[in-house]
């Protein structure tokens, strides 16, 4: 990837503390990574497609779509997936423009450091580890529900759910025991998915289109297996009446669940890590971030409303507890235990391939933060053999395994959407601020109708969504960030490359960039 070990200029100048924290990396200087980029430029419009809608279905459709609807939304889960889907369309917006623009493999990080300065970057950063790490835990814990789901559908195996549950839940304000020992799929399926990615699998594009092709035909599979199943009354009352707390049920519940399922189009962004591999980044990017998501959008919907209408709202999570794998629920309805057994299996796969970008892209960022200076070093370091980031590979890989091991996946997805909203709230805001500050640099996708109208109200709608989250999640995402700032302050400001010119040259020397 080539972030990182160019001349950096500081557009600031000042020394004053303070005005560091906003010098800014310049756009020559991504311009630069860019041009010494040596990656092959590979990748056509419907590679990127494929890479986008293969990071987005997920465990947000498989697991917290029913979870919400039985919990939160009832049939008006359709609105909810409308809410958040277009909250997710003005950030593919605001993304296609700073992707064409900067098209360097640092997403969001890179563009925050470009147009807000040294700080925004760094809050941004630190805030995709919620979405990158957090959301890989998040999938591995639905990939461990329907594991088990399988073993016992298709041979009759059971392990005890006290090796299968996290030994955690979150209720009544406060964390609790659930008697429970860990999740060892869970845990398993992180590890495995780390030491492949530490070996240098990476997902080449075209074993990546073939998972797509698998879980596009399971989403499909499932819909028309169960269209026939539908009953209408099963529809009403489409939005149940409030319960009496916030979240369950009528406007407000409908709201909260729109929180939830946001992560189910979580991944678009993904593609912005493949900006340097594009054939033709410029007009590529947009098309494949705007196509995946209207593609995943449509499945989606129409997934809510079999769902919804095949089994009464509160039966996907029986007894009111979340449930690990209400597709089972569905298809079980439907009578065709074979197709159960497919799409467990198409499932596993597609949440495995998830977990591959993810844990794929999160040490990318790790490496393009440390390539800066923001974070220590070792943590830009190359496998001589391999070639890959193996120790940001390990850290991400480990803590992803032990989060998705004791936390359960309500507080894991939670937590992920917060964040990501958060920095889809960043980047519309700095859509905005580039144009003020760079009007010249050319831009050939522009987000419609003006700098100002979708942006603000991209990030306004963010914002709505993240205050509509669960107390606990919104407090546990400035403890997040309050825990960021910290280390800003503590090393980050003192060790950026960018602020600390002296410090660049003598890590220059040690440190030479590689591709991965
Ligand atoms: N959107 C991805 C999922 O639902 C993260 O698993």
């Amino acid at each position: 990837m080539g972030a990182g070990n160019t001349e950096i200029e500081a557009s600031g100048g000042s020394s004053s503390w303070w005005r560091k924290l906003f010098t800014v990396k310049s756009m020559d200087s991504l311009q630069v990574d860019i041009s010494k980029s040596e990656m092959k430029r590979s990748l056509t419009y419907v590679d990127i497609t494929a890479i986008g809608i293969g990071a987005i279905i997920g465990t947000g459709i498989f697991v917290l779509t029913g979870n919400a609807a039985a919990l939160k939304a009832g049939p008006a889960i359709v609105l909810s997936f409308i809410v958040s889907g277009i909250a997710a369309a003005t950030a593919a917006l605001s993304y296609s423009e700073m992707a064409c623009m900067i098209p360097v493999a640092g997403s969001a990080y890179t563009y925050a450091y470009a147009t807000m300065g040294e700080l925004a970057g760094w809050i941004i950063g630190w805030d995709l580890i919620l979405e990158y790490l957090v959301g890989a835990a998040t999938v591995s814990v639905g990939w461990s529900g329907y594991f088990t789901k399988f073993l016992n559908t298709s041979f009759g195996l059971y392990i005890d759910k006290k090796w299968t549950s996290a030994p955690f839940k979150f209720a009544n304000d406060e964390f609790q025991l659930t008697g429970d020992y860990v999740n060892l799929p869970a845990i398993a399926i992180s590890l495995v998915i780390t030491l492949l990615l530490s070996f240098g699998v990476r997902e080449s594009a075209r074993v990546n289109t073939v998972m797509v092709l698998i879980k596009v035909v399971v989403v499909l599979l499932i819909i028309f297996a169960c269209i026939g199943s539908i009953e209408p009354k099963n529809y009403t009352p489409f939005m149940p009446p409030n319960e009496g707390t916030f979240e369950k049920f009528g406007v407000t519940g409908m709201f909260s669940a729109a929180t939830t399922v946001f992560f189910a189009y979580i991944g678009f962004d993904a593609i912005s890590t493949a900006a340097q591999e594009a054939k033709n980044p410029q007009r590529d990017l947009p098309i494949g971030i705007c196509g995946s998501l209207i593609i995943c959008t449509i499945l989606y919907i129409a997934v809510c409303l079999i769902m919804t209408g095949v089994v009464p709202y509160r039966d996907l999570a029986p007894g009111g507890e979340a449930n690990a794998a209400p597709m089972s629920i569905v298809i079980a309805k439907t009578g065709m235990g074979w197709v159960n057994v497919i799409v467990s299996l198409g499932i596993l796969f597609g949440l495995a391939s998830v977990m591959l970008v993810m844990l794929l892209g999160q040490p990318r960022i790790f490496y393009a933060m440390a390539n800066d200076g923001l974070f220590p070093a070792f943590a830009a370091r190359i496998h001589p053999r391999f070639k890959t980031p193996w120790a940001t590979t390990m850290i991400s890989g480990i803590s992803c395994a032990i989060l998705g091991g004791i936390l359960p996946v309500d507080v894991l997805g939670e937590m992920t959407s917060v964040g990501t909203l958060f920095a889809f709230f960043l980047v519309n805001i700095g859509v905005i601020i580039l144009r003020i500050k760079r009007p010249d640099l050319e831009r050939k996708f522009k987000v419609p109708l003006g700098p100002y109208v979708i942006p603000l109200f991209g990030a306004a709608l963010s914002l709505l969504l993240i205050a509509t989250a669960p107390a606990a999640t919104i407090a546990r995402l400035f403890i997040w960030m309050a825990i960021g700032l910290v280390i800003y302050v503590f090393y980050g400001r003192t060790h950026s490359k960018l602020n600390n010119p002296h410090l660049a040259r003598y890590q220059n020397e040690k440190f030479t960039e590689h591709d991965f």
